[in-house]
């Protein structure tokens, strides 16, 4: 999704801008711009392709050559193309005719077409493609009407459908800018400096200045000048809202030295799931306590999981955690499904979603959706102060820290283990027969970490596996039920930054059509840990080599009839069923990292691919 940064203060701002834009790279773009407000003037630079093209054109042609100004003012934008061309015309920063006023957005503006026909009509001339644009031209017109800057943004904002978010500045307020959001799109975070003010989309973009942060909800509008912030609803009225201090540093936000922050990432899931622990168990006792959710006086009587991508894949493992420990009836629907299938929600459930952005729209909207119907809702989320956080009633976050990679990783790690905690804490409070001792369920998390620690340490298979099968377009994952998700996980992080066609399957489902792919050219990942289902995937490992196909398995240390039917075996440690999968996924993120590197991919910046989907 596009990346928005603005800054009014002292600084030089294209700098900081430039700086910003350089943070939020990894949210995905192809195209970048800056505008500077010098000498009464707006000055704009726009380039195609990655960022460093646009310092280039910067550096030759500086926007403000002698630093004029004691204050500066600008805004940037990195744009993930929607409506228009990858061009340097349809490129984000957008003016109005008279270049009165530049526009950076994130979202889209549904209706744009009949403004841009009411505007033409007017003997607008339009130099883009973009929706964008057509509020450049609105504001343009409402200030040349006469309405003062803050009442043409709100004026504007209400002309606007869709799920949108803005940063505008005007000549005639040469030391204001103004923040709009509407709907779910990408959030918009203020960040509160000494004597000047940050506008990020994503928090990353400026952790290296302030961790003060404010955060725009639904209708409502900042207007930032240096020395403060006001944010009105969207009928003009004050809003009162406190700053979140992040606890990220700008440090967990660097790559330091790892090649990629996938990579990264991925060696960071001890220390994350540690984070995630820390103060929730009571490893003695095996006593859970959530500490930003309260659990309702009677269990729920069925919980909805909601999420997209691989956070849905960790709600398929959580139906698993939750339905047999805390014995609650669990549905677990990809939120842009939820969202429209007009699901049946009775009283006293429970809708949950997962979201490491806590801004994807689906997800958002999904949430929304089951409050809507009646639901309580709860969220399990990475990012503090995301809209997904502040829309759920409670919340357990990941504590993952910044996720910058767009293949997830930690994020999904920490999830699971949100999500098992989430288990034993309702087991715990509402005890069921026949279910398992929760607290020994908890007390087994104290050696999570360590497990974790085990997989993240030199294995030369994974060069040897890279190196056979980098060439090859089509792989298979199966795994059975707990680690069934997992195999889903495995195939999508292989996909999308690899770009190899990889298909999960659930490993019963084989004899049911797909078992007809398998050759000697089918690399077949089977994740067969000593589980309730292993015997059947011992079969399954037969059935693919009855047909020649080559197994990679994820195995439990020390299994050798294992090793004796698999071609390539990823050992993970012995563990209790239901934490299998937080471990069975590490090997599986290693092999596609390695596996994309061999192959020259982007591995953080995947094609096609953005960290934050904020729109439909
Ligand atoms: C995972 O590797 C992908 N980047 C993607 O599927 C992601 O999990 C999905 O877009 C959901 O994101 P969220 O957790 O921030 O809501």
């Amino acid at each position: 999704m596009c990346g928005i940064i603005g800054y009014v203060g002292p600084r030089e701002a294209t700098s900081v801008i430039l700086n910003g834009l350089q943070r939020l790279e990894y949210r995905g773009y192809d195209s970048a711009g800056v505008a500077v407000l010098c000498g009464g003037r707006i000055e704009v630079r726009r380039a195609t392709g990655k960022l460093s093209r646009l310092l280039e054109r910067v550096q030759l042609e500086p926007l403000c050559p002698a630093r004029a100004e004691a204050l500066n003012i600008g805004i940037g934008h990195t744009r993930w193309a929607t409506h228009g061309g990858v061009t340097e015309y349809n490129a984000h920063p957008h003016l109005g005719m008279k270049g009165h006023v530049a526009v950076v957005h994130n979202g889209i503006v549904e209706n744009y077409a009949e403004l841009k026909q009411g505007l033409q009509a007017e003997g607008v001339r339009f130099t883009s493609e973009t929706d964008t644009e057509v509020i450049a031209h609105l504001l343009e017109l409402a200030i040349a009407a006469g309405e003062c800057f803050e009442d043409a943004v709100l004026h504007t904002l209400r002309q606007l459908r869709g799920s949108n978010a803005v940063v505008v500045m005007s000549v005639t307020q040469p030391d204001t800018l103004i923040a709009g959001r509407l709907g779910n799109a990408g959030g918009i975070a203020v960040g509160l400096g000494e004597g000047e003010m940050f506008i990020a989309s994503d928090v990353p973009g400026i952790l290296d200045y302030t961790r003060r942060i404010l955060f725009l909800d639904d209708g409502e509008v900042a207007i930032v000048q240096a020395g403060q912030v006001r944010v009105l609803d969207r009928n003009g009225r004050l809003v009162g809202k406190s700053a979140h201090v992040i606890p990220w540093d700008p440090v967990s936000a660097e790559r330091g030295e790892y090649r990629h922050f996938m990579q990264k990432e991925i060696f960071e899931q001890a220390r994350a799931i540690t984070d995630t622990l820390r103060g929730r168990v009571h490893f003695e006792s095996g006593v859970v306590k959530l500490d930003a959710l309260t659990l309702p006086p009677r269990p729920p009587r069925k919980i909805h999981i909601v999420a997209c991508g691989t956070s849905a894949h960790a709600g398929l493992v959580g139906k698993f955690m939750l339905e047999r420990l805390a014995r609650i009836p669990v549905e677990v629907d990809y939120a842009s499904e939820f969202r429209y299938r007009e699901p049946l929600i009775g009283d006293e459930e429970v809708v949950l979603g997962i979201t490491q952005s806590g801004e994807t729209a689906d997800t958002l909207a999904a949430m929304d959706e089951g409050k809507r119907r009646g639901a309580r809702l709860w969220v399990i989320v990475n990012a503090i102060g995301s809209q997904a956080e502040r829309l759920a009633e409670g919340h357990i976050a990941m504590r993952a820290g910044p996720e910058i990679g767009v293949a997830s990783t930690k994020a999904f790690t920490t999830s699971l283990t949100d999500l098992y905690l989430l288990a034993c804490a309702l087991a715990q409070a509402f005890p069921q027969p026949n279910a398992p001792d929760p607290f020994a369920a908890a007390r087994a998390l104290a050696q999570l970490p360590g497990w974790v620690s085990q997989l993240l340490a030199p294995n030369p298979l994974f060069d040897e596996l890279a190196e056979r099968f980098h060439a090859h377009e089509h792989f298979l994952y199966l795994g059975r039920g707990v680690n069934y998700p997992i195999a889903l996980e495995g195939a999508l992080k292989l996909k999308e930054i690899s770009y190899i066609h990889a298909e999960g399957y659930p490993a019963g489902e084989m004899k049911h059509g797909p078992i007809a792919l398998i050759d000697e050219r089918m690399p077949v990942v089977c994740i067969a840990v000593r589980d309730s289902v292993y015997d059947k995937m011992l079969s399954q490992i037969e059935q693919v080599k009855a047909r020649h196909g080559t197994v990679i398995a994820v195995a439990t240390e020390g299994d050798v009839e294992i090793a004796c039917k698999a071609d390539y075996v990823l050992w993970v440690p012995e563990a209790p069923e239901l934490i299998t999968p937080i471990l069975s996924v590490i090997p599986l993120q290693r092999l596609a990292y390695h596996l994309a590197v061999r192959r020259g991919c982007d591995v953080d910046q995947p094609r096609n691919l953005a960290k934050s989907v904020t729109v439909e």
